[in-house]
């Protein structure tokens, strides 16, 4: 495997099977999403896992993408905390960060994901589901996560010839 194939190798997993992920990856994988890096260092995210079969079924009807929840053997809720937070546009790059650390440790796991972000139009009802104060965190995705289940093929992407200028000198 060459040096950055596990970044191109990722894709999104959506059917999973029932086998439980062990704790101690889990903890790993949330590991990885702290390593993230953040403006000023303010490290503004807060994780709260979820493998509770009921509380995975409550998610799941908060959005479109329930299906993929109730699949998933876990998910992660990852929220920012917004008094840790200085300058909304970089506190969300910073959530964008640590979401896609999350995601690439998964997928070093051998285990699959998907990043789920349509839940965002019921993010309040989320915090409610899980416990969470609405004025302190704002949910910025969930990660629905377990064991894949199918072979999925690679997405798609733009070639890269259209998305690059380079300025060199002649
Ligand atoms: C911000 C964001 C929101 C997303 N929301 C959803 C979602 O709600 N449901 C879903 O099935 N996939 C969701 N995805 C996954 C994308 O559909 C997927 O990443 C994209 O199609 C590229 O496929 P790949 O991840 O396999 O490379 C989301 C991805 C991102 C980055």
């Amino acid at each position: 495997m060459s040096t950055t194939e596990p970044l191109k190798s990722r894709v999104s997993v959506r059917k999973f099977t029932k086998q439980p992920i062990p704790q101690e990856i889990l903890k790993d994988i949330l590991e990885c999403g702290r390593w993230a890096p953040s403006g000023l260092n303010n490290q503004p995210w807060f994780f709260v896992t979820v493998t509770i079969r009921d509380l995975l079924e409550q998610l799941a009807k908060c959005t479109s993408s329930g299906d993929v929840i109730q699949q998933s053997t876990a998910c992660i809720a990852v929220f920012l905390d917004m008094p840790k937070g200085y300058h909304r546009t970089k506190d969300v790059q910073t959530m964008g960060a640590c979401i896609e650390n999350i995601l690439l440790a998964v997928h070093m796991h051998g285990l699959g994901a998907c990043w789920l972000g349509e839940i965002l139009n019921k993010k309040e009802q989320v915090c409610i589901i899980l416990n969470i104060p609405v004025d302190r965190f704002e949910l910025m995705a969930v990660i629905a996560m377990g064991f894949p289940n199918e072979k999925t093929n690679r997405s798609n992407r733009v070639p890269l010839e259209e998305i690059w200028r380079e300025e060199k000198f002649s």
